[in-house]
């Protein structure tokens, strides 16, 4: 038998984004981000027009990380961490995102976080736009639909980069790209008007993924020129997909909108549009604009390393339309899988499965930047809180990323998602807790913000202490 084990300069963490976790929505001469008008969460896709004084928005305090970081970053360091992955809100820097100077208080914010990290040991891994654009870009300019949010973008990386560069040691893009084609709004700031035909939507989305595709590869620049120890990722949304037949049309359906996820990695990590996807466009009647030397820059400047999101596998079939899906949240049951309490398929075998795809497809070095459990918790008389189920999950994942490991996938670390119960990207919800640590807060935003540790806390704190023998029985 194999022995299993994780490399010494294994990344072990937890990973948040600024939007959910942070508050502080308007201090610090903070812009407004599309997550600040967002109620009831990202997956249905609209915003307010304005903030309405009546109504409560889950990012206007969320758990209040904004004031709270130093306790809550002394609870990580008490776990072990080596790196904490977070996002910049883009809006902090940039309040309407088009402006040429940034915004002092919000670098200093930034500037404390990440020092506190470091003064614990852990490592700060950066995601620069994680579902928060500034409502001013969306609104004034439609977007990533407009070539000029690669200006303001690279302008903004280009700050962070020299000012951060020698704090942090890895860098990510857009956070889960490919989710443009689902939620084209969080991912890629882009408003759908009602009523347009598939054709005109499909061809506003790739157009702003292409722009995004290009930022990215400028802001991959800038992270070699600027901060030449740090690492520039890509970050996916890699759920797995399974054929739910082996009839020959399913399993190459599976493909094909597998196809639609693999794109936007082919293109950030092997510096290309695959082949498929000039068909792919083509039949669907998009016609994209790429203006002279773009395909140039994106050839030149590709990820050193490969970011992602795993929760879960879906299953699908010929008879569901591959328009709009990547994979991972729609398909058909599989009913070899259990799920969670949101409906999500747990799969561990399927994020090995999903570490030797990409593996085989890239060799670049992959870092699991988003796994956990969204489930409900029962806080006990005596305050404690008994999340067995999570720690299944945590262990039965872990496992499977060693066997991944001794598969020959290089993998430089990993960061539970939501290490701290933080607000629900997708439904706006505290009830989808995902933490290790508990927060006291509810739906509606009452509660006293106090945090408390879980069964799962000592849990993971014992793996990292062990470098993940505790789980591996070795
Ligand atoms: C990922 C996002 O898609 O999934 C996170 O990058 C999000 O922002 C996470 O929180 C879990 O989804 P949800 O909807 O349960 O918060």
């Amino acid at each position: 038998m194999t022995a299993l084990s994780f490399p010494n300069d294994f990344l072990w963490g937890g990973a948040i984004a600024a939007n959910q976790a942070e508050g502080g929505w308007n201090e610090g001469g903070k812009g407004l981000s599309l997550s600040d008008l967002t109620r009831g969460g990202l997956l249905h896709g609209k915003i307010d027009a304005a903030v309405d004084p009546a109504a409560y928005y889950p990012s206007h305090q969320a758990i209040d990380f904004y004031h709270r970081y130093p306790q809550d970053i002394a609870l990580f360091a008490e776990m072990g961490f080596k790196c904490l992955r977070t996002s910049i809100a883009w809006s902090r820097i940039f309040p309407r995102g088009d402006e040429v100077e940034p915004n002092e208080a919000g670098l200093a914010f930034y500037e404390g976080l990440f020092d506190e990290m470091l003064k614990h040991g852990i490592q700060p891994v950066v995601t620069l736009s994680h579902y928060e654009t500034p409502v001013h870009l969306i609104r004034t300019y439609g977007g990533w639909t407009n070539r000029k949010l690669i200006e303001f973008f690279e302008r903004y990386v280009r700050v962070i980069f020299k000012r951060f560069g020698g704090k942090v040691g890895h860098f990510m893009g857009f956070n889960e790209i490919n989710m443009a084609s689902v939620i084209p709004l969080a991912a890629a700031a882009v408003e759908i008007p009602e009523g347009i035909s598939e054709t005109a939507k499909q061809t506003m989305i790739f157009q702003a993924t292409h722009h995004m595709f290009v930022a990215s590869a400028l802001a991959a620049k800038a992270c070699h020129e600027l901060a030449p120890t740090a690492k520039f990722g890509c970050m996916l949304q890699m759920g797995g997909i399974y054929p739910a037949t082996c009839k020959p049309e399913d399993v190459f359906a599976t493909m094909q909108v597998r196809r639609r996820t693999l794109l936007y990695s082919d293109v950030l990590v092997r510096g290309a549009y695959p082949n498929y996807a000039w068909r792919l466009f083509d039949e669907a009647g998009i016609k994209l604009e790429i203006a002279d030397g773009d395909l140039e820059i994106i050839k030149a400047h590709t990820a050193d390393f490969f970011g992602f999101s795993y929760y879960s596998t879906t299953t699908f079939t010929a008879d569901l339309p591959v328009m709009g899906h990547t994979g991972g949240i729609d398909g058909i049951d599989n009913p070899y899988l259990t799920k969670s309490d949101w409906g999500w398929a747990i799969d561990p075998k399927g994020l090995r499965y999903v570490c030797n795809e990409l593996w085989d497809r890239y060799q670049k070095p992959l870092f699991i930047v988003e796994n956990g459990l969204g489930a409900v918790d029962v806080v006990k008389e005596d305050g404690t809180i008994e999340d067995d189920y999570r720690i299944a999950y945590l262990d039965s994942h872990l496992r499977e990323i060693a066997e991944a490991i001794a598969d020959g996938c290089q993998m430089i670390g990993y960061t539970w998602w939501g290490p701290i119960d933080i607000v629900s990207a997708g439904t706006g919800e505290m009830k989808k807790r995902y933490g290790f640590i508990h927060v006291d807060r509810d739906n509606d935003g009452n509660g006293t913000l106090v945090r408390r540790r879980k069964k799962s806390f000592h849990h993971y704190k014992d793996v990292i202490a062990s470098h993940g023998a505790s789980i591996l029985g070795s």
